[in-house]
């Protein structure tokens, strides 16, 4: 019999505003489709898009470019089709922002309006805008300090210093009630140079979180220029981001788990629940696959271990199935500037026979995974060891990460 698998619709709108023509940066092109290196500036904001937690992507694309667009979204998180949603854009930002919202599923309670040309926005930006909302704010902002000193001019005179301690730049991703922004778009009469504008314009209050430098938007060549910089240093979001000179090479990293049987309940692995098998004993689930999966992914990364992140000292997941921790460990990955290559895994065990149900379960870890490949292999240990006793099961997972 086979497990169904229900994935929960997402309560979070992601709307990519990406149909301006990019005058300023006189490309030729729409700006979304310009390079930076080897992949456009729609492309590079996507990746940091889907790193973030999961979320219904709306692409608003300039007219005629919507498969384009696609594209982009599908090669930015492969397997990922169920999540995006193209359309296309309006005359102004804000025409473009309300035909993304028009395209909203019902189930979206919590809408990030963001702009493809802060395409290196790091996932962390987009994860405290989500928890200021989510935490009750009606609108909720990124935002840096301004560091250069202001002044007042008027027809090439100084007229005032500007107090610059009360100053902050906005960036994106803004996020906003779905409700509030929605009424706010309905009522609007005039064009606001922001989501956050229009909705205090509605008379609610916006909160500020912090920004990131990387969250720059891409308007003018020079700013092209340095995010084709950045790009060709270091993985992005990285502490050394504009620091460091060398290239940076893919890394692997290895990882291994093993799990006693004994546990409570149902035996879950890989991913996957396995009715009437012997459940393994953990702190978790004792998903031993998941776990090594986790260990050499960060293992990668340098970022450490599975302890680290998801010890006995973190209860939230106790109990916590597959999915949880590699999620996490995506976004982990992207903060640190790092997405998946791909993961090979190995299981040693008698019990549960992976072949029936190994497209299942490699299809389970890749889309926890944002889509990225993962292989699994099984083998019994022709009865030598603990493995080859039925005691409990053992996995080893090697991990290519490559910079995002
Ligand atoms: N945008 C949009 N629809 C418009 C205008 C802008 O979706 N009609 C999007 C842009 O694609 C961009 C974001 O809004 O991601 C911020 O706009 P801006 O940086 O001004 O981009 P462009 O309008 O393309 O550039 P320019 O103003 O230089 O023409
Ligand atoms: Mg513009």
């Amino acid at each position: 019999m086979g497990v169904v698998t229900i994935t929960p619709v997402p309560r979070v709108g992601i709307i990519v505003v990406a149909a301006g023509s990019g005058t300023r940066l006189g490309a030729g092109a729409p700006k979304a489709f310009v390079g930076i290196d080897g992949h456009t500036i729609l492309r590079h904001a996507l990746t940091g898009v889907f790193a973030a937690p999961s979320a219904q992507v709306v692409v608003v694309a300039p007219a005629g470019r919507e498969g384009d667009a696609l594209t982009e979204a599908l090669e930015a998180a492969p397997g990922r089709r169920d999540l995006v949603t193209v359309v296309a854009g309006g005359a102004t930002r804000q025409a473009s922002v309300a035909a993304g919202l028009a395209a909203l599923w019902a189930d979206v309670d919590i809408v990030l309006v963001h702009d493809a040309a802060r395409a290196l926005t790091p996932p962390e930006v987009f994860e405290r805008v989500i928890a200021s909302v989510d935490a009750g704010a009606a609108g909720a902002i990124p935002v840096q300090p301004v560091i250069d000193t202001l002044k007042r001019v008027a027809d090439d005179r100084i007229i005032a210093a500007v107090d610059r301690s009360e100053l902050s730049a906005a960036q994106t991703p803004q996020g906003f009630r779905r409700d509030v922004l929605d009424a706010a778009y309905a009522a609007a009469t005039a064009e606001f140079t922001d989501d956050a504008a229009l909705v205090a314009e509605a008379g609610h209050a916006v909160a500020a979180v912090p920004g990131h430098p990387l969250a720059f938007k891409i308007t003018t060549a020079d700013d092209l220029d340095r995010a084709r910089h950045l790009l060709s240093e270091v993985p992005r979001g990285s502490a050394a981001a504009g620091l460091a000179r060398e290239v940076v090479a893919p890394r692997v990293g290895m990882g291994t788990d093993v799990h006693a049987f004994g546990g409570e309940g149902a035996l879950w692995l890989a991913g996957l629940e396995w009715p009437g098998e012997q459940a393994l004993s953990g702190h978790s689930d004792g998903d031993a696959v998941a776990h090594a999966v986790v260990d050499a992914l960060l293992a990668a990364a340098g970022l450490g271990d599975i302890g680290t992140h998801f010890g006995t000292d973190h209860p939230e997941y106790a109990g916590a199935h597959a999915d949880v921790f590699l999620r996490r460990t995506l976004v982990l990955l992207g903060e640190a500037g790092w997405r998946v290559g791909n993961v090979s895994v190995q299981v040693q065990a008698n019990r549960p026979r992976f072949a029936a149900r190994r497209r299942e379960a490699e299809a389970a870890l890749s889309a926890a995974l944002g889509g990225a490949p993962v292989s699994i292999s099984a083998t019994t240990t022709d009865g030598l060891g603990f493995t080859g006793a039925g005691e409990g099961v053992a996995a080893f997972a090697v991990a290519l990460v490559v910079p995002a």
